[in-house]
């Protein structure tokens, strides 16, 4: 099968899950993925195309919400070395753990990512636990830079600590794909991300350089060092 009616079969049983897992859950935390997914769905296959994951390629995702990014990535590869895994917190905004019968952990079940997305709490200045190296790191949608029980927002510093972090865990030709959410972007924060990002390819990704930022270990480790 080719790449493209692979993807087209990708796409149909995506929209499948999403809505037999729409039915059970009209409303309430991320309900709103699966009751308008084509949205998230081309959202996530573009970031897919953009990174361009190799068939053997070892990807790690942040936050992946309902999982839409994963189950690409496992689905357009057909070699048994490529590796997706992804954390998330698994508390939403209210601090409160989600529930077993939520609609992440059905689609999670329905999508064949239980077992590969896991359990983990991203806070400033402590180190993600990454269980290895990747040649993508992605984080679509990033919220992760926001003290939820205080309402405040990551400093510059914890940014430079998150990057650092990301280089060792990089593989020598690797490169990490991020959008955090706009309202967490400062100024001096755009300008941290902006001045990383390889703005061609965002753009010609059909991404707006200003939000989204694709930053190869090269690029991070040269200007990281600038930074120390
Ligand atoms: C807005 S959703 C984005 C979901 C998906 N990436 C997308 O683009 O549709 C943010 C995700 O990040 C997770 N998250 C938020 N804060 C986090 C933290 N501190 N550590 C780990 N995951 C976090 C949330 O649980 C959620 O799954």
């Amino acid at each position: 099968m080719n790449a493209a009616s692979k993807w087209e079969s990708v796409k149909i049983f995506l929209l499948q899950k999403s809505e037999e897992v729409g039915i059970n859950h009209p409303s309430g935390l991320g309900s709103k993925y699966v009751n308008n997914p084509l949205i998230y769905i081309d959202k996530q296959k573009k970031m897919y195309d953009l990174i361009a994951p190799s068939s053997d390629s070892k990807v790690f995702e942040i936050g992946p919400g309902v999982g839409y990014f994963g189950y690409i990535c496992e689905s357009m590869s057909d070699n048994d070395l490529f590796q997706y895994s992804g954390i998330d917190c698994m508390i939403d905004v209210n601090n409160e753990r989600w529930k077993d019968d939520c609609c992440y952990y059905e689609m999670h079940n329905k999508l064949n990512l239980s077992e590969k997305i896991r359990e983990f709490f991203i806070s400033p200045q402590e180190k993600i636990e990454f269980r290895g190296t990747f040649d993508h790191i992605v984080a679509m949608q990033a919220s992760f830079a926001a003290n939820w029980k205080t309402g405040q927002s990551w400093e510059v510093m914890d940014h430079i600590f998150f990057l650092h972090d990301c280089v060792e865990h990089l593989s020598e030709q690797g490169d990490l794909f991020i959008q955090h959410n706009p309202p967490l972007l400062t100024d001096d924060i755009k300008s941290l991300y902006h001045n990383l990002s390889d703005k061609q390819a965002i753009t010609s990704g059909g991404f707006d350089s200003n939000l989204f930022f694709y930053i190869t270990r090269n690029k991070l480790m040269e200007h990281l060092k600038t930074l120390d």
